[in-house]
């Protein structure tokens, strides 16, 4: 369910918006993801989502979906746009877009030391699964990631 009183619109993302989701990207990560990534998501139809709020581009946010699972790859908000649910907004857009695709779960690799988003993943009902060593690259080093999951939807049952 989408938050009821954030005046935010979603659009897919289009070679254009590969310049600003950069930006975004260059202030949220130690080793941020090149536009050739951005580019690769866009070619493979990833689902990529753009977030607006005012017609700013105010966040985006980019998964794989299929039936099985779906996999978040990345999130952001930028900076200026922090901690006003937009963040939240965002999340919720995509974890409605894979249930509606009938996807059974969806999971995530965050890093470790990356307090805000594993907060907002709590949230949203992701659980910690796993942690994968030495997962993420850094310009001195690695971290790891932790892998959080979600169910989206309740398993059949016979009785
Ligand atoms: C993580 C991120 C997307 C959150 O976006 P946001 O718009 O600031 O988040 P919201 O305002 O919607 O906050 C929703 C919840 O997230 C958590 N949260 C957000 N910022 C937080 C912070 N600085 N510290 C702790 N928890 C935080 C809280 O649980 C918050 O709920 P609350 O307001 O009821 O406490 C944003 O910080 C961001 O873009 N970070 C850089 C990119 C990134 O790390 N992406 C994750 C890749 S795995």
């Amino acid at each position: 369910m989408v938050s009821q009183n954030i005046n935010t619109k979603y659009r897919y993302m289009q070679e254009a918006d590969i310049e600003i989701s950069r930006d975004i990207e260059i202030n949220s990560n130690p080793v941020p993801w090149t536009e050739k990534n951005f580019l690769d998501c866009l070619r493979k139809e990833y689902y990529c989502l753009i977030q607006e709020l005012d017609k700013e581009v105010s966040g985006f946010a980019i998964q794989t979906i299929s039936l099985d699972e779906s996999h978040l790859l990345n999130i952001g908000i930028r900076e200026e746009f922090r901690n006003k649910g937009l963040g939240q907004d965002l999340l919720d857009q995509i974890v409605h877009a894979s249930k509606s695709m009938g996807s059974k779960k969806i999971f995530l690799e965050v890093r470790v030391s990356n307090e805000p988003a594993i907060e907002l993943y709590s949230k949203s009902g992701f659980k910690r699964v796993s942690i994968r060593k030495n997962y993420y690259r850094l310009p001195d080093g690695r971290e790891d990631a932790l892998v959080m999951s979600k169910r989206l939807k309740k398993p059949w049952k016979l009785f």
